[in-house]
């Protein structure tokens, strides 16, 4: 489970809303450029580099595709048009920035990237992109907010080349963009943020097989941060219940997307699922989903992403945007058909409770930046992943265990000598976790 993501679904239920009513434009005068020597660093800004990504038109093309496409660049770095469905970015307006947020003595909003040398990105290297993409520091330092890096650090090398290439290619727009002011609590948090320190270098994905091109996908635009529950009652990865969104009085729950057939996508064909994406269901799919982006995929890809999500684990949790919004047992969260969802629990079986106390350790994966926390107390197995308290685990086969709160059942592995190593936990793919102690 990625803590970093529920940091990146925090930011956009705070700042989505204003980007439909920013009309207002900054006056260009106002013009201060950030002052370099007190301007915050992240702790984990990576040295940058010289290098640079050769323009190509396979380049150009395949950049265009992704940063319009599951990439969703434009989405946050552009203006938008708030009088058509789904906002989608203006034709003419590719890179502009968007101020969303400039109240109250805080300021928020996606920078201009275009290629205008006052106000965007003009004087920008080729790193100082490839690092705001992979690693989310901008190109002065600090460490980036809402920018969702974390999906974005799974670009394979070649991809992330034609990115940047393509969006240094955008016309120059004049737009300035104020730099952010936010508290001093989010801010010292975003510069003590983890990110890698260095750019390690990212193959070619799998793409012989439609799932293992989905997965690939999946992973760019963090389909995962918006649409699990991460926050009051976990019903499981892609199982949905995340409030993302609008504001307060307009919140929208991400639907489950899991192969559940009666609850998540299971049950549903290319067709529908293309239909659905392209049109963001006839245009009564909100902002928050950035489904006029994703609309320009091609039909392969759509399909690639349905099968990988039909490998996910089922959650049985109903989400429908539209109803009245009713209490849901299941996540925990208001939402519409909230009430009519009953917590379906995995069924215990008689475990080895000899071998409960050789569970107990903690366990580490580095590469998701998270920590499991297997305790042995009152003759029971507790866990506890990340800051989040998951509850009693019970066996649920001979390998496997479920606890109340848990995105996935677990199971642990141990070496030829019976002792145990590690877990595993049921992403889109098995995640492992070393045992450390
Ligand atoms: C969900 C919204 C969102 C999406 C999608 C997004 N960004 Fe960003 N990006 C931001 C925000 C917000 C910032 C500024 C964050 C801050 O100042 O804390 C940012 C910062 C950046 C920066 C650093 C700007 C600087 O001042 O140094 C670059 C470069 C960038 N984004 C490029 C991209 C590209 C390229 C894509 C698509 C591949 C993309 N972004 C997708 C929201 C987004
Ligand atoms: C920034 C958050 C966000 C991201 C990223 C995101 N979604 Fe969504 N998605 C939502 C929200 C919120 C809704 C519900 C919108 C509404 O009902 O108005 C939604 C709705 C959907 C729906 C419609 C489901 C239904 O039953 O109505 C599908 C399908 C979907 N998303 C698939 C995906 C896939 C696949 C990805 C990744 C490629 C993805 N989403 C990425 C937030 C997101």
């Amino acid at each position: 489970m990625k803590r970093i993501l529920v940091a990146f679904g925090f930011l956009i239920v705070g700042f989505a809303f204003v980007v439909s009513c920013e009309h207002d434009k900054k006056p260009h005068e106002k013009i201060k450029p950030v002052d370099q020597t007190t301007a915050l660093q992240s702790k984990y800004a990576r040295q940058l580099t010289d290098r640079k990504f050769a323009v190509t038109p396979d380049r150009l093309a395949r950049g265009k595709y992704l940063a319009n496409g599951i990439l969703f660049c434009f989405n946050c770095h552009s203006k938008v048009d708030s009088s058509k469905p789904g906002y989608p970015p203006f034709p003419n307006m590719l890179g502009s920035g968007n101020l969303w947020f400039d109240k109250d003595s805080l300021r928020f909003g996606a920078p201009n990237i275009s290629s205008d040398k006052e106000t965007g990105a003009g004087n920008w290297t080729d790193d100082m992109f490839a690092r705001a993409i992979r690693q989310g520091v901008g190109h002065d330092g600090r460490g980036l907010g809402t920018m969702p890096w974390t999906g974005f650090r799974n670009l394979s090398d070649e991809d992330l080349a034609s990115v940047v290439v393509y969006i240094r290619s955008l016309p120059p727009i004049s737009n300035y963009v104020a730099p952010r002011i936010l508290t001093k609590e989010r801010e010292l948090r975003l510069q003590n943020q983890p990110r890698p320190m260095s750019d390690d270098p990212v193959s070619t994905p799998d793409t012989s097989t439609l799932v293992a091109k989905g997965k690939y996908l999946i992973k760019l635009s963090d389909c995962e941060g918006c649409h699990t529950g991460w926050y009051v009652r976990n019903p499981g990865y892609f199982g949905g219940g995340n409030l993302v969104g609008l504001n307060d009085t307009e919140k929208v729950a991400s639907p489950n997307i899991t192969s559940d057939i009666q609850t998540g996508i299971g049950g549903w064909d290319d067709e529908t699922f293309i239909r659905v994406i392209r049109t963001g269901k006839s245009g009564t799919l909100k902002f928050a989903m950035p489904w006029t982006q994703f609309a320009n995929m091609n039909d392969g890809d759509l399909k690639a992403i349905l099968a990988a999500l039909k490998t996910t684990v089922p959650v049985n949790h109903r989400v429908v945007n539209g109803l009245k919004p009713t209490l849901c047992p299941v996540c925990g969260q208001m939402h519409g058909f909230g009430d009519q969802n009953k917590i379906v629990n995995s069924k215990p079986v008689q475990g080895d409770e000899t071998l409960f106390p050789n569970y107990a350790g903690t366990y580490v994966n580095d590469s998701v930046h998270d920590t499991v926390l297997i305790r042995f107390k009152n003759k029971k197995l507790w866990i506890t992943q990340g800051q989040v308290e998951n509850g009693n685990l019970f066996a649920i086969d001979k390998i496997k265990f479920s606890a109340n709160n848990l995105p996935s059942p677990i199971s642990f592995i141990k070496n030829a000598s019976g002792k145990v190593i590690a877990l595993t936990d049921y992403d889109l793919e098995p995640v492992v976790y070393q045992k450390i102690n």
